[in-house]
């Protein structure tokens, strides 16, 4: 307990070969549409994080930053290309070439995340890039452009914000803040776990994000440490919209899609009869518990998918106070009709929460438990160094266009309205 481990690889190889060998050799993979996961055999388990292996080596990057620069430089042989980029409207357009490629944050099933930097705003952002070719191949094109759907949508303290959204032939970019404090993954396995109040906050703060989401009929669906990062105050920033689902109603609605990560995973999720918002809210007690005692209750569900395991009574691990352990057993309760989250005012007036001022934390008004360490603007220094230590490729800022958006409606492009710019971010 306690030990400072190097990189968040040593943390777990440890964690594993002290308590369960065997699941060093296990996947703990995204579940995929059950009709989808053969397309997923080339995934790898890394560092015990879910991140499918199908991504572009450096190589293929410059490759294609290369074609991006012959793109761009060969304005005449499209007249209707020119005539765009000219026009008015589009040069209030962003692209690539508007974005210094700095370093890799985090690579995920079908694409990574990168640190870049804009000279104009003078502004570092995460872009996360989305291969066309792999997301066609694994049917994600809806999850896809849910994605890019929900993130424009949203605005709110505690959800990743979308600034811009654009691509070329090949690839999706989205443009989010850059959530210099790193991923909760890292911060609680540094920790090994948290004590009592710094859990409270994170998880009140996640309790008011996912609730945001349902009153804006969003599934979130995908809750786990790697996809809640921190901003440079340590307030918690939920990011990957990539399982999420637009509901019609969210209070009426069922939905089917068999997907998110097995030890998070509420069980109805797995048994295909349907399930609603309360998916959510099993996740985010599963994450109370790892919080407080520094593993899942379902890591079992690591190794085999079954049932059973998200049916047995949990154990009080004693870390987990009475009250806090009231509470993950009202979210991990196996009966749906039991479970706690229907009303939203049942969670917020638990006991686990009674010193928190939810209309101050919502105002960001209650200073975090902790500070992310920071050493400069751009500082990749919370996250791994797995990601951040590989070579990456810089383009040179380029005033000319790679794709623009009436090229894209004319080549039956399956993204069109992918492209998404927000006004207030071009201050
Ligand atoms: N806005 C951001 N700021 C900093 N890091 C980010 C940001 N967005 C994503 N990342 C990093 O990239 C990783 C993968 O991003 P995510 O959106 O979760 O993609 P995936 O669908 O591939 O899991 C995250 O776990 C995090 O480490
Ligand atoms: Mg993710």
């Amino acid at each position: 307990m306690g030990t400072i481990f190097s990189s968040i690889k040593d943390c777990l190889n440890k964690m594993f070969s002290q308590s369960d060998n065997k699941s060093i050799n296990k996947d703990e993979f995204n579940i995929i549409p059950q009709s989808e996961e053969k397309n997923i055999k080339n995934t790898k388990n890394i560092n015990g994080k879910s991140i499918p292996l199908l991504t572009l080596s450096d190589d293929e990057d410059k490759k294609e930053i290369n074609n991006n620069k012959k793109l761009s430089s060969s304005k005449g042989d499209n007249e209707k290309e020119k005539d765009a980029y000219q026009s008015k409207e589009f040069k209030s357009k962003v692209t690539l070439n508007d974005f210094q490629i700095i370093k890799l944050l985090g690579k995920g099933a079908f694409g990574k995340v990168l640190l870049v930097y804009n000279e104009e705003l003078k502004k570092y952002f995460a872009m996360k890039t989305l291969r066309k070719d792999y997301i066609k191949k694994n049917q994600q094109t809806k999850h896809t452009k849910e994605e890019r759907k929900i993130l424009e949508k949203i605005d709110y303290p505690f959800i990743s914000k979308l600034y811009y959204a654009f691509q070329n032939e090949k690839k999706l970019f989205m443009i989010t803040e850059y959530m210099p404090g790193g991923e909760m993954f890292y911060h609680l396995h540094m920790n090994d776990h948290f004590n009592e109040n710094k859990a409270r906050f994170y998880i009140a703060e996640i309790v008011l994000a996912i609730d945001h989401l349902h009153k804006n009929n969003i599934l979130y669906r995908d809750l786990k440490p790697e996809n809640i990062l921190l901003d440079e105050l340590g307030h918690i920033k939920l990011t990957d919209f990539g399982l999420s689902k637009i509901m019609n109603n969210i209070e009426k609605d069922r939905t089917y899609t068999v997907c998110g990560t097995p030890i998070y995973v509420a069980p109805e999720v797995l048994t295909g009869q349907g399930y609603n918002k309360l998916v959510d809210w099993w996740s985010v007690g599963v994450l109370l518990y790892e919080f407080l005692a520094g593993y899942s209750p379902y890591r079992e569900a690591r190794t085999k998918i079954d049932i059973k395991i998200y049916k047995k009574n949990l154990v009080q691990d004693p870390l987990i106070s009475d009250t806090a352990f009231d509470l993950i057993k009202k979210f991990c309760t196996f009966d749906v009709s039991k479970r706690i989250g229907k009303n939203f005012e049942d969670i917020k007036n638990h006991a686990f929460f009674k010193d928190i001022d939810w209309v101050k934390l919502e105002k960001k008004e209650i200073t975090p438990p902790y500070k992310p360490k920071i050493r400069f603007a751009g500082d990749v220094g919370n996250f791994d160094t797995m990601f951040t230590d590989m070579s990456i490729h810089s383009t040179k800022r380029n005033k000319e266009v790679l794709v623009n958006s009436s090229t894209i409606k004319n080549t039956k492009n399956t993204y069109v309205g992918f492209t998404y710019i927000d006004d207030k971010s071009k201050k």
